[in-house]
């Protein structure tokens, strides 16, 4: 017997590392990008996770406890109480960059928790999938909001605030993401510590900026809903230049940006941690590829275009 789940990758449209700090952000599902698992039994003992992609090939005990795939599968049959644990082979395969702000480590844990509990024969509700999601992303990089597992979980637009009632939002009139990878691999663990060390230092300071982008955050919503995009797209300019002041932006991000509003783009920020991995552009259908080709030259290593609807 096997099992297997699918998970998307996302992109933040607005509003991250101000959201760490209880202020909204939006998010939606990348369905072009996505982690696999297949969770089949074996006669060979043990937990066996076979992920080429990191070049892993191991045995459950053999990987340290606060190692997030070890991590799923211990949290994971504590709490549907497994014990002994069954021999079986998981295979996870996923198309998602790792440390590139599209929700690798969050697709992967909620593609395994599906995969496991369905195999186990207690397949968990998007609700416990989350939760267990989320307790794997505080592995992963220590302070995480939730938006991650959230918007993967439940694969839709995601208005989201820590500890608020989860809702979705419509675009009033569909719209084009172009998403840039700089290429560059920057755990978002490290973008978030060095915002916590600002914020620490000059508390009123950061909330103030925090407090305007949360502002931005629900314009951009209005705007999505009303179909104004060129208000989205100044929205994002302005998102990007307080994460710049954040200083979560660099170099190749900027050029990135750069490029998409010099070819038409209606806006572009960057996506996720930052530091590195990608960067999104707001484009209407017919200057996307413009815009993607822009991207290319200006050195994306990847180009992906999304239709947010
Ligand atoms: C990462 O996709 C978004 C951040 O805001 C971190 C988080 O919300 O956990 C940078």
């Amino acid at each position: 017997m096997s099992c297997k789940a699918s998970a998307p990758g996302k992109i933040i449209l607005f509003g991250e590392h101000a959201v760490v700090y209880g202020r909204p952000a939006l998010a939606v599902p990348v369905a072009q990008v996505h982690a696999d698992v297949e969770v089949s039994g074996s006669t060979r003992p043990g937990i066996w996770i076979d992920a080429p992609g990191i070049d892993l090939h191991a045995e459950l005990k053999t990987l340290p406890s606060d190692h997030p795939l070890a991590a799923v599968v211990h949290n994971l049959f504590f709490i549907l109480h497994i014990d002994p644990f069954p021999s079986i082979n998981i295979s996870i395969d996923s198309t998602i960059p790792v440390a590139s702000g599209l929700g690798s480590g969050a697709a992967v844990s909620v593609a395994l928790i599906r995969a496991l509990s369905t195999y186990i024969g207690q397949p968990l509700p998007d609700e416990g999938v989350n939760e267990l999601a989320f307790e794997i992303e505080k592995l992963h990089h220590g302070t995480p909001s939730g938006i991650d597992n959230t918007v993967i979980t439940y694969a839709r637009p995601v208005y989201y605030a820590k500890g608020r009632l989860l809702e979705t939002f419509k675009a009033g009139i569909p719209f084009f993401i172009i998403i840039g990878d700089t290429g560059i691999l920057a755990p978002t663990r490290v973008s978030v510590g060095d915002v916590r060390k600002l914020w620490e230092q000059d508390k009123d300071r950061w909330e103030l900026v925090f407090n305007r982008v949360g502002e931005i955050v629900d314009r951009a919503r209005t705007a999505i809903e009303r179909g104004d995009l060129k208000g989205l797209g100044e929205l994002m300019d302005q998102d990007h230049a307080l994460l710049q002041e954040m200083t979560v932006s660099s170099p190749e991000l900027d050029t990135l940006v750069m490029a998409a509003r010099g070819s038409g783009a209606l806006g572009a920020k960057l996506s996720g941690g930052g530091r590195g991995g990608n960067m999104i552009a707001l484009a209407l259908p017919e200057t996307s590829g413009v815009v993607a080709n822009a991207l290319k030259r200006a050195g994306a290593r990847r180009v992906i275009i999304t239709k947010v609807e």
